[in-house]
């Protein structure tokens, strides 16, 4: 027995010794040309695929992946940030992207096999050891717009649907670039910049570039154009004219729920009611304070949460926003939303409730 136990820990250390001369003497040939072992591929990519079954949970709800302004900022994120690599609907892959180990697969094949909730956890996750990269912010909820395109791809999106959706308006670049996305048309999920003040732009800008503010998406959209041009661009959404704001139609029991949260005090002495920052009336607005008049309710609330669940960033203001949000119920967003979503005006004139 002995004997054994004094072969085993010889063949361990044997092996170790090979191991190491293999990494420290460039043994192991890493050329991609060679590729793998016979079997190799098939083995990473088997365990790949059984991982992800495994792993991805199916949401209680999903939210409406038919929804044609989601698929839309689906794809004009992933025209961006992923055709580089997995080419488009009726475009051919690049041949220095095919010659990839492994090579990317064409977004058509790509998306072959998978459920909503699989291609929601390659996206959010990546894959390790094949180039294919995580969502670049801790930030599930954004990941559904590129799931809903890639739905929209299963079910044989053209070619020509694919131009149709990520074309940028016409305009100067790099305003179009940012107006493909923030547009009346996608409004539901993104937030309208007319309207809001150019500090509080700017300071978003580089909050989303530094890593401050969380968005997978947004800090793909600023590393398009230089420092410079992000400061000339909150110069001039700032200037645009705020586009007409049409409430939802929203119980008035819920409204006036929201509306007492809103002038509640909150916990903590050093920060005031909701109101006293964000109107109606404001009496504590700073440069730096958004108007939420006019802001999509699925935004807001979307926002509420990530300040009450601590993954919200943003300015010098930001830590104030995260005490007054902290001990809010679901329900009390869902009031708050529903309160400031039928706000007509934030301004100093008479109270619009
Ligand atoms: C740098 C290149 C690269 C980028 C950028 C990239 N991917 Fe990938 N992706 C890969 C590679 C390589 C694989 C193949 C992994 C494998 O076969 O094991 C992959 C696999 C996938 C798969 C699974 C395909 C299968 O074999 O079943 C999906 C879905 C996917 N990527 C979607 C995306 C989306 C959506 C984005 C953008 C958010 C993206 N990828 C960005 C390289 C990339
Ligand atoms: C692919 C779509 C897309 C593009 C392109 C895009 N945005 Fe955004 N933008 C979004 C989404 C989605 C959000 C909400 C992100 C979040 O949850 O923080 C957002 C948020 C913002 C905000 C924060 C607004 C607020 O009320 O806090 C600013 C400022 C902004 N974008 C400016 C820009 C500028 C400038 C450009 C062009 C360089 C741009 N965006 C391009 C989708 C986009
Ligand atoms: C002390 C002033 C202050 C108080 C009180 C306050 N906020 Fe804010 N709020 C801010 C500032 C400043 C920001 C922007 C912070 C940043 O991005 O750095 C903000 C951001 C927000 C946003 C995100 C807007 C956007 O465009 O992304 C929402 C929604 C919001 N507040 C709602 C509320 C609600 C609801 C309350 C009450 C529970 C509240 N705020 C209390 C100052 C305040």
């Amino acid at each position: 027995m002995r004997y054994l136990w004094q072969m085993l820990a010889a063949l361990a250390v044997l092996a170790a010794l090979s191991g190491g001369a293999v990494v420290t003497l460039g043994l192991y040939n890493v050329s991609a040309r060679v590729g793998h072992l016979p079997g190799v591929s098939w083995v990473l990519h088997t365990a790949f695929r059984n991982s992800v079954r495994l792993r991805a949970e199916r949401p209680p709800q999903l939210p409406d992946l038919n929804d044609p302004a989601l698929i839309e900022l689906g794809a004009r994120h992933y025209d961006w940030a992923c055709r580089a690599c997995h080419a488009a609907p009726g475009v051919a892959q690049s041949p220095t992207m095919a010659a990839m180990v492994p090579p990317p697969p064409h977004i058509e094949t790509a998306v072959q096999g998978w459920q909503p909730h699989h291609l929601h956890w390659i996206t959010a996750n990546g894959i390790k050891m094949t180039g294919m990269p995580q969502w670049p912010a801790a930030r599930d909820d954004e990941v559904w717009p590129v799931v809903a395109f890639l739905t929209a791809v299963q079910d044989g999106m053209t070619g020509a649907a694919y131009a149709a959706l990520t074309r940028l308006p016409d305009g100067p670049a790099p305003q179009a670039y940012c107006r493909g996305c923030h547009t009346p048309a996608l409004g539901t999920h993104v937030p309208p910049l007319a309207g809001q003040g150019a500090a509080y732009l700017r300071m978003s800008l580089r909050a989303y570039l530094d890593g401050s503010r969380a968005s997978g998406i947004m800090a793909q959209a600023v590393s398009r154009p230089s420092p410079a041009e992000l400061d000339a661009l909150a110069t001039w959404f700032a200037q645009q004219p705020a586009p007409t704001h049409a409430p939802p139609p929203t119980p008035a029991p819920l409204i006036a729920q929201g509306r007492a949260l809103a002038h509640a005090a909150t916990a903590d002495p050093d920060v005031p009611a909701c109101a006293a920052c964000h109107g109606p009336n404001a009496s504590e607005s700073a440069a730096e304070t958004p108007t939420l008049v006019g802001l999509p309710p699925a935004y807001i609330r979307q926002q509420l949460l990530l300040w009450r669940d601590g993954a919200r960033g943003g300015g010098s203001r930001a830590h104030l926003m995260r005490v007054a949000a902290q001990n809010l119920s679901d329900a009390d967003i869902t009031a708050l939303t529903a309160y400031y979503t039928t706000l007509e005006t934030n301004g100093t004139g008479p109270e619009n409730e």
